[in-house]
């Protein structure tokens, strides 16, 4: 089977969850199999292949992926975290979830000036945590290698809002 084909089949949706209205994407399922996993960290790398110095994950379901594909890439990990997590100096950014709002930071100087980051997260609603991921990191003073994600939630602006980088999703469906 193939990559996309292992992420629809293993993924679940789950109606009116966190809230009445929002429709979530389950991808744990995804992540609990080895066989789809393997084959989402490997589709991701060999798609970005050549075009990155390290990774960002967003935390937390970013944090999967990017780990994983931090080390079958042998590359360093930049953590964005949710806002207030880090010590010290921080660069934040305030953002717009489907649901409620939010902050994310990074950690400045963690890796090479100018290193091509390639930002990690599981899922693409609005677009409004890879955008903030996206300024956290050209403002710290690297370049976006592009955007990797498991699924794309279609109709939601995303892909409009982010149209400035390569961004790639395995599977891209309506929300
Ligand atoms: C979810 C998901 C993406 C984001 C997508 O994370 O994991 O990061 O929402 O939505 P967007 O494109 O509209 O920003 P969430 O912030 O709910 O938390 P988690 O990853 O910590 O579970
Ligand atoms: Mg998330």
């Amino acid at each position: 089977m193939n990559v996309s084909d292992l992420v629809l089949e293993r993924s679940n949706t789950i109606p009116d969850f966190p809230k009445p209205g929002i429709v979530f994407r389950d991808l744990t399922p995804v992540f609990a199999d080895a066989e789809a996993f393997t084959a989402v960290i490997d589709d991701l790398a060999a798609r970005f292949a050549g075009r990155f110095d390290a990774v960002a994950g967003v935390e937390a379901r970013g944090f999967l992926l990017a780990a994983a594909l931090a080390y079958a890439s042998h590359v360093p990990l930049v953590a964005v975290r949710k806002g207030g997590k880090l010590p010290g100096v921080v660069i934040s950014e305030d953002y717009a979830l489907e649901y409620g709002s939010a902050t994310l930071e990074i950690k400045p100087g963690q890796v090479a000036a100018g290193s091509r980051i390639l930002i990690l997260d599981d899922v693409l609603a609005t677009g409004g945590s890879c955008s903030a991921a996206a300024r956290l990191v050209e403002r710290a003073g690297y370049a976006v290698a592009g955007m990797g994600l498991v699924l794309e939630l279609q109709g939601l602006g995303g892909r409009e809002r982010l149209a400035d980088y390569d961004l790639y999703a395995i599977v891209a469906e309506p929300a």
